[in-house]
C-alpha cells in the first residue's frame, strides 16, 4: 500500500488560492472530473463504493428526498452526514461532497414566493429572510441553494414568473443581490449557518417565447446587456458563489454551450471565479437542442462554454477524461472547471465543517421565524382598490370567509416549497377564527348551495380569497389565459349580486387578469402566496394592525391578447407616451396600456406630493451626483407609509433605450399629517448603457427625471449630463 498523501490543504491557515493549487496538484484525472459530477439523492448505503472512490463532488437532495419538482420528505442532516463520512474517511484525498437543494424562498420556514418578496421592494427584508432559509437549511445538512432566481420576464404566462423578482433591472438586481447576501451571510461560512447562493438562470430564460417553459429565445447582446445581464452582475458583484445555466438558447446557441456568454462575459470580462453549475440535465439536452451529436459531444460543447458543474446528466464523468486524453478537451478547461468547484468548497469552509452538527432535524419554525413570515407576507401584499371597506372595524359583524383555498396549507406556500409544512401554515380559516371566534365567522369553500347562500346573507361581509393554486405555477407550469381560474369569477358575481361588502383576496403567482373583479369587489388585496403565515399577515393586513406593504413588481396587462406592455418596452418610431396612446402601434380593439402599472399600490391613507427639486439641473459626467428631493405629505388619516419612486427616460442615446426604467426607490412612513423629504441622490453613472458595439457608456445630454407613486404617475424634471 502507497504512503498515505500528506494533505497540507487542510492547513486553514494557508490563503484558499494555495490549498486549491496543492490539492490539484495531487489529483489524477478522473479525480478532478469526479469533483464536476452532481449526483441526485445520493445514499451512503446504496452509493457507498462511488463515494468511497471519490466519485461525487456534488449532490442534490439527499437520501429518502425524491428528485425533481415533487415534494417530499426532506433532507436530514442524518444523511448527509453518512455520506459525508464515506466520502471524507475513505476516498484517496477525503474531499467533502457538496449538498445543494432547492431552497427557494424559505426551508421549513416558507416566505411568500420570490415575486411576492420582490413586491415588499425591501433589500434588507429579503436579505434577513433568506438568512433565516440558510440557516434552517444548514442544520440540515445542506451547503447550497439554487436561488436566487433573476430572470427578467414581462410574461404572465410563464410559470416561472413566480419564482423571479420581478421585471425591472434595478429592483431585481438589488433584490438578487440582498438575498445572495442573506444565503451567504457575511462570512460565506457554512459555520456561522450560511450557505452558498446561485445566481439563476443564466441568462434570457425569461423570454422562453410565447411564455412557453424552455422555449427558445430570440434576444440580442444589446438587450441582454442593458437588462437581463444586469441582476447577474449585481449578484455577482455582491458575491454569489455559484451561476447556474440556463435551458434556452439565445439566438440559436443554447447557454449550456454559449461560450461567448459564460466564458467572456461573466468569467472574463466580470472575473467570476465561482461555480457554473448545469441546470438539470442542461448538459444532455445538448443533444434534444440539435447541437451535440451524443452525448461525449455535449460534454466537450459544455466545458469549452464554461459549463464546471454537470447536474446529473452524467456527461462529464462518461467522456471528458477520454476528452482530455485525445486532446478534444484542452486540459487547462477541467483544471480550471475543477479549480473553481474546490474554491467554493473552500470558501464554504467546507473541509472544517463537512459535518452537520444538530444530526437530525425535525424543528417547525420558531416564534421569531414566524414573526419574520408574517412581516414579510404583509409587506409583500398589494393593496389594489379601496372603496373604504379597509381596514375593517375591529368588530365588523359576521364575517362570511370563503374561497377554495381557506383551508389549505398547501396553497398558501407558493411553488417550489421542499421542506415547508402544509400543516404548519397558518390558514385563512384559523387566523380568522383566532381573531373573531367561530361565532362571528361563516366560512364556505367558494361552492355555494341554495343553504349556503342563505347563510352567506345572514352575513354583514364577505371576504373572498381566490386565485391560482401554487401548482399553476413554477417550472414547467405555464398557462395560456390569465383569467381567474374556471368558476371563480362566476362566485364573485354571485357575492357581489348579494349586496353585502365584498373583499376579495387574490392568491397567485403570477400577474392575472382582473379587470372585472376590480369592478365588482369593494377592495382587492393581492396576496401572492403568502407562506406559513399567509392566514396571520392576512388578517393584520385586513384589519389595519399591518400596512399592506407591497408595490407591484410586474405589470398586469389586461388580457393574455395585450402581452407585452410592461416598463421594459422601448420606444418605436410613432411612440406611445406615458400620457396617451398614441394613434400608431396600438390595437384596433383595445386600449394597449396595462390593467395595472408596475409599482402601483395603495396605501391606507393618502399622500400628496410637493413640487420635486433638483439641486442643479446640471450633472458633471466624471463622478457627479445631484440630490432630487420631494416632500411628501400624508394627508390621510392614518400612519401610513409610501414607496416615492424615481425613473427615468433617456430621450437620445446610441441605441433605443426604455420608455420608462425604474431608477431608485425609498419608502417613508409618515404620521397623519406629517411631511418628509424625500431625497435622491442621482449619479450620472446610473445613466450608463450599452452601446450597438457592447461599450458601456455614459452619454451627454438631457435626461428626463420622473417621480411618483408608480410607474404610470408622476413629476417631470429635466436634468442635462455635462
Ligand atoms: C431545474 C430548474 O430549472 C432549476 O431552477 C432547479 O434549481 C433545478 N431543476 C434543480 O432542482
Amino acid at each position: 500500500m502507497s504512503d498515505p498523501i500528506p494533505r497540507s490543504w487542510l492547513d486553514p491557515a494557508l490563503p484558499v488560492e494555495q490549498r486549491i493549487a496543492q490539492l490539484l496538484a495531487v489529483m489524477t484525472v478522473q479525480e478532478k472530473v469526479d469533483q464536476l459530477h452532481q449526483t441526485a439523492n445520493l445514499d451512503a448505503d446504496r452509493d457507498r463504493d462511488l463515494i468511497g472512490a471519490g466519485g461525487v463532488g456534488s449532490s442534490l437532495f439527499a437520501s429518502g428526498a425524491t428528485a425533481g419538482n415533487e415534494r417530499d420528505t426532506g433532507v436530514r442532516a442524518a444523511a448527509v452526514n453518512a455520506c459525508q463520512r464515506v466520502a471524507v474517511e475513505q476516498s484517496r484525498l477525503g474531499i467533502p461532497v457538496l449538498f445543494g437543494r432547492d431552497v427557494i424562498h424559505g426551508h421549513r420556514t416558507v416566505f411568500p414566493i420570490p415575486l411576492g418578496l420582490a413586491a415588499g421592494w425591501d433589500e434588507s427584508l429579503a436579505e434577513r429572510c433568506m438568512a433565516v432559509a440558510a440557516r434552517e437549511a444548514a442544520q440540515d445538512g445542506i451547503a447550497w441553494t439554487f436561488a436566487p432566481m433573476m430572470d427578467i420576464s414581462e410574461e404572465p404566462r410563464w410559470g416561472r414568473v413566480a419564482e423571479s423578482l420581478g421585471e425591472q433591472p434595478v429592483l431585481a438586481g438589488r433584490l438578487a443581490a440582498a438575498m445572495s447576501r442573506g444565503f451567504q451571510g457575511p462570512s460565506q461560512g457554512l459555520a456561522n449557518g450560511s450557505i452558498a447562493a446561485c445566481a439563476k438562470h443564466f441568462v434570457g430564460y425569461g423570454l422562453a417565447a410565447g411564455g412557453r417553459d424552455y422555449n427558445t429565445v430570440g434576444v440580442g447582446e444589446n438587450t441582454l446587456r442593458n437588462t437581463h445581464l444586469r441582476p447577474f452582475k449585481e449578484a455577482v458583484d455582491a458575491g454569489c458563489l455559484t451561476v447556474m445555466a440556463a435551458f434556452n438558447d439565445v439566438d440559436g446557441t443554447p447557454m449550456h454551450a454559449h461560450r461567448h456568454l459564460l466564458r467572456d462575459v461573466l468569467k472574463g470580462e466580470w472575473g467570476f471565479d465561482g461555480v457554473v453549475v448545469a441546470d438539470w440535465n442542461g448538459i444532455s439536452q445538448l443533444i434534444e437542442q440539435g447541437v451535440a451529436a451524443d452525448l461525449r459531444d455535449a460534454a466537450r460543447l459544455a466545458l469549452d462554454a464554461g459549463v464546471d458543474l454537470d447536474m446529473v446528466s452524467g456527461a462529464y464523468t462518461a467522456h471528458l477524461a477520454d476528452l482530455v486524453a485525445s486532446d478534444e478537451s484542452d486540459m487547462s478547461l477541467l483544471d480550471d472547471a475543477a479549480r473553481r468547484v474546490l474554491r467554493v468548497k473552500f470558501r464554504l469552509g467546507l473541509f472544517e465543517n463537512p459535518y452537520t452538527a444538530s444530526g437530525t432535524t425535525d424543528t417547525p419554525p420558531g416564534a421569531e421565524n414566524r414573526a419574520l413570515a408574517a412581516e414579510a407576507a404583509a409587506g409583500s401584499m398589494v393593496l389594489l382598490k379601496n372603496d373604504g371597506l379597509l381596514p375593517l372595524a375591529a368588530d365588523p359583524g359576521r364575517v362570511h370567509l370563503t374561497g377554495p383555498f381557506v383551508h389549505d396549507g398547501e396553497a398558501l406556500l407558493g411553488t417550489w416549497v421542499l421542506d415547508g409544512k402544509d400543516e404548519e401554515v397558518v390558514t385563512p380559516a384559523a387566523a380568522f377564527t383566532a381573531r373573531l371566534g367561530a361565532e362571528a365567522l361563516v366560512v364556505t369553500d367558494g361552492r355555494f348551495s341554495d343553504v349556503a347562500i342563505a347563510e352567506v346573507r345572514r352575513t354583514d361581509l364577505t371576504v373572498a380569497v381566490m386565485g391560482e393554486h401554487p401548482c399553476r405555477s413554477g417550472e414547467d407550469r405555464c398557462i395560456s389565459t390569465l383569467e381567474l381560474p374556471a368558476g371563480q369569477l362566476a362566485v364573485l358575481e354571485q357575492l357581489a349580486a348579494l349586496g353585502k361588502p365584498l373583499v376579495v383576496v387574490v392568491m397567485t403567482g403570477r400577474p392575472l387578469e382582473l379587470g372585472r373583479v376590480l369592478e365588482i369587489a369593494d377592495a382587492v388585496v393581492l396576496a401572492w402566496h403568502p407562506g406559513t403565515e399567509a392566514g396571520t399577515a392576512l388578517v393584520d393586513v385586513l384589519f389595519g394592525d399591518r400596512e399592506p406593504g407591497g408595490r407591484l413588481p410586474m405589470t398586469f396587462p389586461r388580457s393574455v391578447g395585450h402581452i407585452p406592455t410592461s416598463t421594459l418596452q422601448r420606444p418605436t418610431g410613432r411612440p406611445i407616451t406615458l400620457e396617451q396612446e398614441s394613434r400608431a402601434g396600438r390595437y384596433l380593439d383595445a386600449p394597449v396600456f396595462s390593467a395595472l402599472p408596475f409599482g402601483f399600490g395603495l396605501t391606507y391613507s393618502a399622500f400628496r406630493y410637493g413640487a420635486a427639486v433638483s439641486s442643479s439641473t446640471v450633472l458633471p459626467r466624471a463622478g457627479g451626483m445631484i440630490e432630487l428631493t420631494v416632500a411628501v405629505t400624508n394627508t390621510g388619516r392614518r400612519a401610513a407609509s409610501e414607496t416615492v419612486q424615481l425613473y427615468f427616460r433617456d430621450p437620445v442615446a446610441a441605441v433605443t433605450r426604455p420608455v420608462v426604467e425604474l431608477l431608485d426607490w425609498q419608502r417613508v412612513s409618515l404620521a397623519p399629517g406629517a411631511s418628509a423629504d424625500v431625497t435622491f441622490s442621482v449619479t450620472a453613472e446610473a445613466f450608463g448603457y450599452f452601446d450597438g458595439g457592447m461599450q458601456r457608456r455614459v452619454d451627454t445630454g438631457l435626461i428626463e427625471l420622473v417621480v411618483g407613486p408608480h410607474s404610470a404617475a408622476g413629476q417631470r424634471l429635466q436634468i442635462t449630463i455635462d
